[in-house]
């Protein structure tokens, strides 16, 4: 998700600089913003000069140290809590302006613990996108107990005023709103495909021509990656105890085997 929030900063005016772990996912990172830009263009949501001056708003790297400068730093790793708590750390003793604001797209885990692993937990906050972040209008905003009023007036009025997008304040638990709600949805989907309710495809059109989803529950959790959402499950699952959020084995397969959605060519479906 990351491409698609640094395109989003950069279309509102912000100077982006995108950290990759190599510079070939820099490389990739900067294709896909190409990439999506174009399809906007294509479709008559931005003009070609609005895409050049997007783009020119936007570096990519491989370099940690180069968010150094950086006044809001939004970490969108991979959903596994150790190197969320890593990067924070690490951004804590990099980044210089006292004042910056450290956020998170984390998609479940709570807030508070990433505020903990830094020694300004009063500048750390969640600012959660949705994917794909170009095109989705919401974003969840989620002060950790210890976030300053400050730091969550400057987050609300950018993601609102500045990047235009809708926004619904959350507490801090796990899940927050929206993931507390598909999560669950989506794990349902899988057991009652486990338990040969319907076939996949069945449940898929059931669910996007009796409910007016744009995509049924494995499209989507393919398109969302199904090893995020084990993770999303397993923070869940740890933080209510409730059965409905424990990842089904189906699921846990499936990742184990690396079949992780769209991203690897193979989930639910093939995309090969
Ligand atoms: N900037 C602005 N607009 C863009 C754009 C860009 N870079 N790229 C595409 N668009 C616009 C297109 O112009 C198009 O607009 P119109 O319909 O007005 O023409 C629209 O976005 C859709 O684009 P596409 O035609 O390329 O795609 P589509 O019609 O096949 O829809 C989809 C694709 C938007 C993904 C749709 O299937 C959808 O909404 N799926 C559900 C997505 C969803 O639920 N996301 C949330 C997942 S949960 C999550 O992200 C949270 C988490 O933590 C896990």
């Amino acid at each position: 998700m990351g491409s698609g929030i640094a395109e989003v900063c950069a279309r509102a005016g912000c100077d982006v600089t995108v950290v990759e772990a190599d510079s070939a996912r820099a490389e990739a990172a900067y294709q896909r913003i190409v990439g999506s830009t174009a399809k906007a263009v294509a479709r008559g949501k931005m003009t070609t000069d609005e895409q050049g001056s997007t783009l020119a708003q936007v570096t990519v790297s491989d370099d940690l140290e180069s968010l150094s400068p950086s006044q809001l730093v939004i970490e969108a790793v991979s959903e596994v809590i150790a190197l969320k708590l890593t990067i924070f750390e690490r951004l804590d003793h990099l980044v210089e302006d006292p004042d910056a604001i450290l956020a998170s797209n984390t998609s479940s885990i709570p807030i508070a613990r990433l505020g903990a692993a830094t020694t300004r937990p009063e500048n750390v906050v969640g600012i959660h996108f949705f994917n794909p972040a170009p095109v989705m209008k919401l974003v969840e905003v989620i002060p950790a107990i210890t976030t300053s009023e400050d730091t969550l007036k400057i987050v609300n009025d950018f993601v609102s005023v500045h990047l235009e997008k809708s926004v619904v304040l959350c507490r801090d638990q796990a899940g927050f709103v929206v993931n507390g709600l598909v999560v669950p949805f989506l794990m349902s989907a899988v057991r009652m495909l486990e338990a040969g309710v319907a076939t996949r495809e069945d449940i898929d059109t059931a669910v996007k021509t009796g409910l007016n989803h744009p995509m049924g529950p494995f499209e989507l959790a393919d398109f969302i990656g199904l090893d995020t959402i084990y993770e999303i499950g397993k923070v869940l699952y740890e933080e209510f105890r409730d059965p409905a959020n424990a990842p089904p084995p189906l699921l846990a397969r499936l990742v184990e085997s690396g079949w992780t959605g769209r991203k690897s060519g193979r989930g639910f479906y093939s995309y090969l």
